[in-house]
């Protein structure tokens, strides 16, 4: 008997589990009703009584070491599964939110801008930023001697060297081109805004910058006057700057538009009064806008007798900065978070 003690013991002592399970198993093997520890009490009744007392108390050690060794495997598995948990995490805990990004201020104002022409009926039109001269300067009455035409203030893409350069090929400095693409293949009524990118060969400074955003407008039917340009316009600014916007317009100069104009409207800043964003005169100048040039009308193969329309066309940055008071143009081109998550959206 002695021996079974023993051989138990050492079982007991070399015990090495990975689980609670085996744990639990080991336990009801050992120290169970039927176990190995009571089989051995039965077997105790039968020694003699001389072998009593020292038997007896290798039974009881035996049975301590038992209890104590799965005792303490108890308490460091479940430790060792909890500290699994805290490894991996608690899965039914709600993901941590990530901060959605934000829109870019001009997209912003780009997506307004369209979306209040929109409910005018106009749909949007777009057109490619490689361009050739026709679409950008011909077709819209620009002559020959016009600056705009100069290396100085445009960029023209270079042709392979086997080409003859015929400064064709040019980026487009404005977004009006895409309204002599639009009336090439559309027949009035036509009514377009044309959102997008535009180059200039200008000096970057906080007022200009080489690429920037246009949007251009174009409408076109049978006896489209000025007035339903004048009340179009206002109808634009004062969902765009609020119900108390007024707009004024000054004659100006544009190859494609006669007769032409400057749209300017009234400081949302100061309401009229005269503050430094608007120089003390209380205006805002927002667009370039006019009747569509007979010429530009046929140069794209629409009779300008029976059709009149007007166009207009404003820079995005411009109205953005004027929307949100941003001082310097060159911080819509960095991409700096902590500006860009300034401006927030449904749009
Ligand atoms: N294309 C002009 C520019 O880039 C803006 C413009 C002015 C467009 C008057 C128009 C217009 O359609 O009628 O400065």
């Amino acid at each position: 008997m002695i021996n079974k003690i023993q051989d138990l013991l050492k079982r007991v002592e070399e015990f090495a589990p990975t689980t609670a399970a085996e744990v639990e198993e080991f336990r009801i093997k050992i120290l169970g009703k039927k176990g190995e520890l009571n089989a051995l009490m039965e077997e105790f009744k039968t020694v003699p009584a001389e072998q009593k007392r020292e038997l007896g108390q290798k039974i009881n050690a035996l049975k301590q070491a038992a209890q104590e060794k799965i005792n303490s495997l108890k308490t460091t598995l479940a430790d060792s599964a909890a500290q699994k948990v805290a490894a991996v995490g608690d899965m039914t805990r709600p993901g941590s939110a990530t901060a959605d990004g934000t829109r870019h201020p001009i997209s912003i104002v780009k997506n307004q801008i369209v979306e209040i022409f929109s409910r005018l009926g106009y749909t949007v039109a777009e057109g490619p930023e490689i361009e050739d001269d026709w679409h950008v300067f011909s077709a819209l009455n620009f002559p020959l001697s016009h600056p705009a035409r100069d290396m100085q203030d445009t960029f023209f893409v270079e042709k392979a060297s086997s080409e003859p350069d015929t400064k064709d090929v040019l980026l487009r400095t404005h977004t009006s081109s895409i309204q002599v693409r639009a009336m090439e293949h559309q027949k009035p009524p036509i009514r377009i805004i044309c959102p997008g990118r535009v180059f200039r060969n200008e000096a970057i400074s906080y007022r200009a910058h080489c690429i920037f955003h246009q949007v251009e407008g174009l409408y076109i039917d049978e006896g489209v006057s000025f007035a339903d340009m004048k009340q179009s316009i206002l109808y634009f600014a004062k969902e765009l700057f609020g119900e108390t916007a007024t707009i004024r317009m000054r004659p100006s100069y544009f190859p494609f538009t006669e007769p032409s104009a400057e749209v300017d409207v009234s400081c949302n800043l100061c309401g009229g009064k005269g503050c430094n964003v608007c120089k003390g005169t209380g205006w805002l100048e927002i667009m370039g806008c006019g009747m569509v040039d007979p010429n530009v009308l046929e140069a794209s193969g629409i009779d300008s007798k029976k059709y009149s329309g007007f166009a207009f066309g404003m820079g995005v940055e411009r109205i953005a900065m004027l929307k949100y008071g941003v001082k310097d143009l060159r911080l819509y081109f960095e991409n700096d978070v902590r500006f860009l998550h300034q401006f927030d959206s449904a749009l």
